[in-house]
């Protein structure tokens, strides 16, 4: 039923940062087989094998989403316009990560669910009522006997990423009040397509949605999909409005708008996907052709944000310290390691962005216009930068 259309090779965890030391020696790195598929009865595009999550959000979780000031201030303006749209009594989030979200909510009216114990620490030593577990129906039953219902459910960058999805959704329509409503924020799908971005597939992204699928996924947890709304961050996302089955909620017109363009891009078929393939296996090449003749001509090449996503590049392109002498990224807890299997250093952008440095591979592309505002001296200095998405160029205009 679930048809592979992409095999992007062995893959270490997305996050797994590596320390040089005895315990978490290079040699003993963990590594799957990434392979991407699609379901022809819900439309959805899923890995073929899913990591188990228990690897993944361990307590040295890597990622803070309040690190970024585009991601900071998309997070307050989303939590002041679902409390006005909304009103919710009680509200909860799923996946608060270091409470990027949460804190622009009194605290006595929401709700943090995180399952890395480090990231939940943050959140409830700033009082906010934190379960530090995984989301699932045990979980959502707990929350309701302590708190009651549930009015707003928020998630962002995190159902994408439970490989039970309909366990997921069992447990969402459990919690939440009869009029209550779940968003739920991840890449999406069409953007991927249409722009090459096959980094946005890592041990994490367990599924890249569309409106296609969400609505048939849903439907079977008794809940549906009345609205969505496109956002731009992680590099072209999706928010996805969802009500109980009966609640009166018309559909919006945009929903429709949306299935209708998805299903004309071909994302119901098959051959969309194996075209697509071929598309990832010519950036691959085109990419490392650039690279090749830069490194020809004694360029020194480094690449900007230890992002996830870059593993998928690094890995499936066979990147490392050949090409790259070293990647930057401001995140304390990145710098000093290693990336995940190509083992190329991390260091900050004070001590990486230089004269002596001619090009930069732009790992958090989807930060694109804020790096590059960042870093003006470099790019007078005759500093360039590369990119990948939509497809493999130095950046020249900016
Ligand atoms: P993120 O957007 O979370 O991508 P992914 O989900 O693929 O990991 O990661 C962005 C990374 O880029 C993060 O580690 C911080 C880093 N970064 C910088 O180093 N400098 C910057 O100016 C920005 C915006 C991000």
């Amino acid at each position: 039923m679930i048809k592979k259309f992409l095999n992007l090779g062995m893959h270490p965890i997305a996050n797994s940062f590596l320390k040089k030391g005895k315990k978490n020696n290079f040699k003993n790195e963990f590594f799957y087989n990434l392979s991407v598929g699609f379901n022809e009865k819900n439309y959805l595009v899923s890995l073929m094998k899913p990591v188990n999550p228990k690897k993944q959000y361990t307590d040295t979780y890597a990622h803070r989403a309040s690190e970024s000031k585009t991601m900071r201030k998309a997070f307050q303006l989303v939590a002041r316009e679902f409390q006005k749209r909304f009103k919710p009594n009680l509200s909860m989030e799923i996946g608060s990560n270091d409470g990027v979200f949460i804190r622009n909510f009194n605290k006595k009216k929401i709700i943090a669910v995180e399952p890395c114990k480090n990231l939940a620490q943050i959140t409830k030593n700033k009082k906010f009522k934190t379960y530090s577990d995984f989301w699932n129906v045990k979980l959502s039953k707990k929350i309701l006997k302590e708190n009651g219902k549930v009015d707003l459910v928020f998630s962002a960058n995190t159902i994408s990423h439970i490989p039970n999805l309909k366990e997921t959704f069992d447990a969402i329509s459990i919690i939440l009040s009869e009029n209550g409503t779940m968003i739920i924020e991840d890449p999406y799908l069409p953007t991927v397509i249409n722009s090459n971005s096959y980094d946005q597939f890592y041990d994490e992204h367990v599924y890249v949605f569309s409106a296609l699928a969400v609505g048939n996924i849903v439907r079977q947890s008794d809940l549906r999909l009345y609205d969505i709304e496109p956002s731009n961050t992680h590099g072209g996302s999706m928010k996805y409005f969802i009500c109980k089955i009966n609640d009166k909620r018309k559909s919006s017109k945009r929903l429709f708008k949306y299935l209708s363009k998805e299903k004309k891009l071909g994302l119901n078929k098959i051959d969309t996907y194996k075209k697509f393939a071929n598309r990832v296996q010519k950036s691959k090449k085109d990419l490392l052709n650039l690279l090749k003749t830069l490194k020809k001509r004694n360029k020194k090449i480094i690449s900007y944000g230890a992002t996830y996503k870059s593993t998928t590049v690094f890995n499936y392109c066979k990147i490392g310290t050949k090409y790259l002498d070293y990647v930057v990224d401001t995140t304390l807890n990145k710098q000093g390691k290693f990336t995940p299997g190509q083992h190329i250093p991390i260091i900050s952008p004070e001590e990486g962005i230089n004269e002596n440095v001619d090009y930069a591979f732009l790992g958090a592309w989807n930060f694109k216009k804020e790096i590059i505002k960042k870093e003006k001296k470099f790019i007078k200095n005759g500093g360039k930068f590369i990119t990948h998405v939509p497809s493999v160029k130095v950046i020249t205009k900016y």
